[in-house]
């Protein structure tokens, strides 16, 4: 079977790293990829990435299953053009990408299915969200623009004059369409967990549940960043709490998916707040979670490549639940001096070598420069991913060989998985 992966970050490369080892996979191949992806994957010489292209490329390949990484292409409806053409694609169409690329239709969806989320108000134009910011006195509040915004698009605000600056810039030039409507939600205090899913619209096969680590910062300090590391499983994701998830969160939503005529078809990550115990839905993103995946596939035992293909073809029910390796797995994120601001490109990487052979390190920004040399060419650019017996073997072994590798003002969080291992 060939199999044709789409994106280039860290998720991708754990994707192809992971579908490589299938017995099923006669060819793999990538595109745009990475320097990492390129030692697994064929990529192609391809003129640009838009669905038209790339579809043309399955097509002249003969390529049984396309995966796509990020969500910029879903919402372009590259899985709408694929089905259009016959081709099988594991990803949704544009129609249901709208869970991630509209907040504003997201909070619909989960005011009519009845989900537990923050109680919201979706304004339309600024004198309607300035009347809402300065009658009410419920702070804090976050105010978050409907469209794609390259995670720059939230802000959480302790007071009206904090509030009106910036859901002036939410609604200003900067965020363009993505601003022309803004949510104005509750905050709301608890523990953040992702829940990724795999399902074809009726069936579903949950991963363990991950926690991401958002701060560029050490103890949760600094700029939130795409994330800065991730560990699988967490404690406080019991099956209780997944029973409660699958009941209050998963089959409601896809119950009212279904009855407005939008079929799910691929993975949904649910980004969760656990207040009290009991989960809320703060996000829902409709592609595979980054760098949560990169730990998630580490640990998962089975071969990821017959769920791939039943998503796509909507045979799901008929696979087993998801079975994992004992243990624990972490990803410690290597990032360039700056980010998630303005960072350096082209800078030398040195170190991998002398990683341990049992750690497997994902590459999201890197290329080769014209002698061969490994570069930095992004923010985010090296996931180093470990197993363990316990979280803080696994995270110790991720950390350690992290701190082998490095560039010019790289830098690293050593504290990944502190809030389990602080846990009695
Ligand atoms: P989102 O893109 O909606 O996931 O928001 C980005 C981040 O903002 C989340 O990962 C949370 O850390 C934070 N956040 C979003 N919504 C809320 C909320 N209602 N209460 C508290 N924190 C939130
Ligand atoms: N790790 C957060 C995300 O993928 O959105």
């Amino acid at each position: 079977m060939k199999i044709l992966v789409i994106g280039g970050g860290g998720r991708e490369h754990a994707l192809c790293w992971k579908i490589a080892q299938s017995p099923a996979v006669t060819e793999l191949h990538a595109f745009p990829g990475n320097a990492g992806i390129a030692e697994v994957a064929r990529i192609p010489k391809l003129l640009d990435d838009l669905p038209e292209t790339l579809c043309d490329y399955a097509e002249r390949m003969h390529i049984d299953l396309t995966v796509v990484g990020p969500e910029k292409y879903l919402a372009l409806g590259i899985a709408d053009r694929f089905a259009e053409a016959g081709l099988p694609i594991f990803g949704v169409t544009a129609a249901a990408a709208r869970l991630e690329s509209s907040k504003a239709f997201a909070k619909q969806i989960m005011k009519e299915a009845g989900i537990p989320t923050a109680r919201y108000a979706a304004v339309q134009d600024l004198d309607t969200g300035l009347r809402l910011i300065h009658s009410t006195a419920h702070y804090p509040l976050v105010l978050k623009a409907d469209g794609l915004a390259e995670g720059k698009g939230v802000a959480i605000v302790e007071d009206a004059e904090t509030a009106e600056r910036e859901l002036r810039e939410l609604m200003g030039e900067r965020f363009k369409d993505a601003g022309k409507e803004v949510i104005i939600e509750e905050f709301l205090s608890g523990e953040e967990l992702s829940l990724l899913i795999l399902t074809d619209g009726v069936s579903w096969r949950p991963f363990t549940f991950a926690q991401d680590h958002k701060r560029a910062g050490e103890r949760d300090t600094g700029p939130n960043t795409g994330g800065m590391g991730s560990y699988a499983p967490v404690s406080i994701g019991t099956p209780s709490l997944l029973a409660r998830c699958e009941e209050r969160i998963i089959k409601p939503l896809l119950a009212t998916l279904a009855k407005r005529g939008i079929p799910y078809r691929g993975i949904l990550y649910i980004g969760l707040m656990i207040v009290n115990g009991e989960p809320f839905v703060l996000e829902y993103n409709v592609r595979f979670g980054d760098p949560e995946t990169e730990a998630l596939l580490y640990l998962l035992e089975d071969d990821l490549v017959p769920y791939l293909r039943a998503v796509a073809n909507g045979s799901l029910g008929s696979l087993p639940a998801l079975s994992w390796h004992p243990g624990a797995s972490a990803t410690v994120v290597l990032a360039s001096g700056g980010y998630p601001g303005s960072y350096r490109r082209g800078l030398p990487i040195t170190g991998l070598d002398a990683v341990d052979p049992a750690v497997t390190v994902f590459h999201a920004g890197t290329a080769r420069d014209p002698n061969g040399r490994l570069i930095a060419i992004g923010g985010r650019v090296l996931m180093v991913t470990a197993r363990g017996d316990t979280l803080a073997e696994a995270t110790a072994r991720a950390t350690d060989n992290a701190a082998r590798i490095s560039w010019e003002n790289s830098f690293f969080r050593r504290d990944i998985g502190h809030r389990d291992l602080r846990r009695p």
